[in-house]
């Protein structure tokens, strides 16, 4: 597909990018449904059904032949062969913890890839109206700036985003490097919703950002969007990112990246040996 043909889906998923944000904007001024989806740390509420039920309606109004991923199941049907086909990838709420404590610092984030490749990545933050999005062939935006190519930073002068819980004992890593690279960087942030943090790196905001068990919805927009700004994308081992299933997540600046594979990543055999977590083949499922 010529990339002026995916002008005309931006502006649709943008117009429903917007609608979910401005319903999320003014439920934060009501009482919200919370319920724990699969522990107590693990919250859903009401809005993040509704919100996905909405994109799920309008996307299979104006695109029936496209697939959907999308985080809460409220669409059942799985995608056999996601390879093969368009594919849109949804997060209703990214950081649901955040909007249900904080009110703030949570979004909505939307992908469209055809054939496993990216398309479209939307992520809006509706309490400070931010718009990140990228289209292939036409680069990565805030609020419709064009953002600045990434350019290199020393590991010294970087500011990356890291859960704190990723430098303690883990199912996943060894954490003793990631601690050594936290005590070597400028400063650490972690702010919850990992769409988001990608989409600050791709503004510069953050120079790295590390998630060691991410799904689809949570990165498929945001990790476009970095790229698209010329950050460097893997999983943790560095290798490539596996879209549609659960996977660690590496991403930075160019040459930081490398820097941290270096110093940080290869020299630690605990990270050689380990694959990406809960990794499947085909298509994917729930957990
Ligand atoms: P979510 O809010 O859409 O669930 C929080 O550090 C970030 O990790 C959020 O982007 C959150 O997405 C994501 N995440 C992925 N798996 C999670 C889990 N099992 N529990 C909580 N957050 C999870
Ligand atoms: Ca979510």
């Amino acid at each position: 597909m010529a990339t002026s043909d995916l002008l005309p889906i931006y502006r649709n998923a943008r117009e429903w990018i917007m609608e979910a944000g401005e319903n999320l904007r003014q439920s934060i001024k009501t009482n919200i449904r919370v319920m724990y989806k699969t522990s107590i740390k693990n919250l859903v509420t009401d809005k993040d059904r509704e919100i996905e039920q909405f994109f799920i309606e309008r996307i299979r109004q104006k695109y029936p032949g496209h697939q959907i991923l999308a985080e809460e199941g409220v669409y059942k049907e799985e995608i056999k062969n996601p390879y093969k086909e368009w594919v849109w990838i949804i997060d209703p709420i990214d950081g649901t913890t955040n909007f249900v404590h904080q009110k703030c610092n949570f979004c909505v984030s939307v992908a469209l890839y055809y054939q496993g490749k990216p398309q479209l990545g939307l992520v809006y933050d509706p309490v400070v109206d931010e718009l990140f999005y990228a289209i292939k062939g036409h680069g990565a935006y805030l609020n419709d700036q064009p953002l600045d190519k990434l350019e290199q930073r020393p590991i010294e002068e970087a500011v990356i985003g890291i859960n704190s819980l990723w430098l303690t004992p883990n199912r996943y890593f060894d954490y003793r490097p990631l601690q050594a690279l936290v005590g070597a960087v400028r400063g650490s942030r972690s702010l919850g919703s990992a769409a988001l943090e990608l989409s600050y790196v791709a503004s510069g905001r953050l120079d790295a950002y590390f998630a060691l068990s991410l799904s689809p919805w949570d990165f498929g927009a945001g990790v476009f969007i970095a790229q698209e700004a010329g950050a460097l994308a893997s999983t943790i081992t560095n290798q490539p990112i596996p879209i549609f299933e659960k996977t660690s997540i590496f991403i930075a600046r160019p040459g930081l990246h490398q820097s941290i594979v270096d110093q940080f990543l290869s020299t630690s055999p605990a990270f050689q040996n380990h694959a990406t977590a809960n990794q499947q083949n085909g298509h994917y499922k729930r957990d």
